[in-house]
C-alpha cells in the first residue's frame, strides 16, 4: 500500500473554538468537544484539554465521580496524575502517558494531580461504547510513554500512535473489529519547525476531527490555529495535514472513528442509549451499587 498517495483529501467543514469549563473539585479547562458535536463527532462524546502552569487551575483534581457507558482516554502531555477506581486500579499516569479506561457497567474513580508546581496539559476524551457493551466489565490499561508506538515519517514528522494504525505501525490500543466497530484512530503528530506534510488514509465513512494544541496546521485551504478544533468532511481518501513554519514546531492531534448511530443518552458521567437505562444508571450510583460488581 502506497501511504503517500492521497487524491482527494478532506476538507475543513467547521473550525471550533473550545469554551472555557470547569470541571472536578475546581479545574480549569477548554471543552474542545461539547454536547452539541456530539451527533456530527459520533462516537467521540467529549474532548477536554487542560493546560496551566498555575496549580491553583489543576490542584484540587478529579476526587471520586463515577462513570457508566463509555471509555475515558486520557493523554498526558506534560505532569502527573494519580488514578484509583472502585475495581481496585491504580495508576500513575506521566507525561506522555495514555490512561485508557471503559467505564462499562460502572465505576467510582478519582484523577488527582501528584504535583504542587509546574506544567500541567493534556486531553481528555470520551469514546462512547456500543449499546450492547455499555454494562461490559470496567476495564483500566495505564500506557507509558515509552510504550507508544512512535515513528518519523520521511519528512519528518513524528508520529505516535495511541490508537487505531498508521503507515503500517499498530497503535498502543488495538482490539480486534468485532469487538470495537468504532476502530477509534488516536494520533498525536509532532511537525518540525520548518514544516512539513503528513498523510493519513482515511475511509469516507470515518467521522474525523483535528486539534492544533502548539504552532498552526494547514489543511487544504484552512489554517488551524492552535487551540482550535477543525471538523473534517466526510468525503475523499484521507488526511492531509500540513505543518505551517513558524516560530515553533505545529502539534495536532488527528482523531477518527466509526459512528455508532445509536441514541446518544448523556447525564452528565452517563451516557446510556435511553433515558430508562439513565434513571437506572443514577439510582444504581445513589444506592451505591455502581462499582461494586
Ligand atoms: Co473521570
Amino acid at each position: 500500500m502506497d501511504f503517500t498517495s492521497i487524491e482527494a483529501p478532506r476538507r475543513v467543514e467547521r473550525l471550533v473554538t473550545g469554551q472555557p469549563a470547569t470541571d472536578g473539585a475546581g479545574v480549569k479547562l477548554t471543552r474542545v468537544l461539547t454536547h452539541e458535536l456530539q451527533r456530527r463527532l459520533d462516537p467521540f462524546l467529549m474532548l477536554d484539554n487542560f493546560a496551566s502552569d498555575d496549580p491553583n487551575d489543576y490542584i484540587a483534581g478529579f476526587p471520586d465521580h463515577p462513570h457508566r457507558g463509555f471509555e475515558t482516554v486520557t493523554y498526558m502531555i506534560a505532569g502527573r496524575m494519580r488514578h484509583r477506581d472502585s475495581a481496585g486500579n491504580e495508576g500513575l499516569l506521566t507525561s506522555g502517558g495514555v490512561q485508557w479506561m471503559t467505564a462499562g457497567r460502572g465505576l467510582i474513580h478519582s484523577e488527582l494531580p501528584e504535583q504542587q508546581a509546574g506544567m500541567m496539559e493534556g486531553f481528555q476524551l470520551w469514546l462512547n461504547l456500543p449499546g450492547r457493551d455499555k454494562m461490559c466489565t470496567p476495564g483500566y490499561r495505564a500506557i507509558q510513554s515509552t510504550e507508544i508506538p512512535e515513528f518519523t515519517t520521511p519528512e519528518g514528522v513524528t508520529v505516535r500512535v495511541i490508537a487505531g494504525h498508521s503507515h503500517g505501525v499498530n497503535g498502543a490500543v488495538a482490539r480486534p473489529a468485532q469487538q470495537w466497530p468504532t476502530a477509534p484512530l488516536y494520533l498525536d503528530l509532532h511537525f518540525p519547525a520548518g514544516g512539513a506534510t503528513f498523510r493519513q488514509p482515511l475511509a469516507a465513512h470515518y467521522n474525523a476531527f483535528t486539534y492544533t494544541y502548539r504552532g498552526c496546521i494547514g489543511i487544504a485551504d484552512a489554517v488551524v490555529a492552535r487551540h482550535r478544533m477543525a471538523v473534517l468532511d466526510n468525503r475523499g481518501d484521507g488526511v492531509l495535514l500540513q505543518g505551517l513554519p513558524g516560530d515553533e514546531p505545529a502539534r495536532a492531534l488527528l482523531i477518527a472513528g466509526i459512528p455508532l448511530n445509536e441514541p446518544i443518552a448523556q447525564y452528565g458521567p452517563f451516557v446510556m442509549n435511553t433515558r430508562e437505562q439513565l434513571i437506572q444508571a443514577v439510582e444504581d450510583f445513589q444506592a451505591g451499587r455502581l462499582g461494586k460488581d
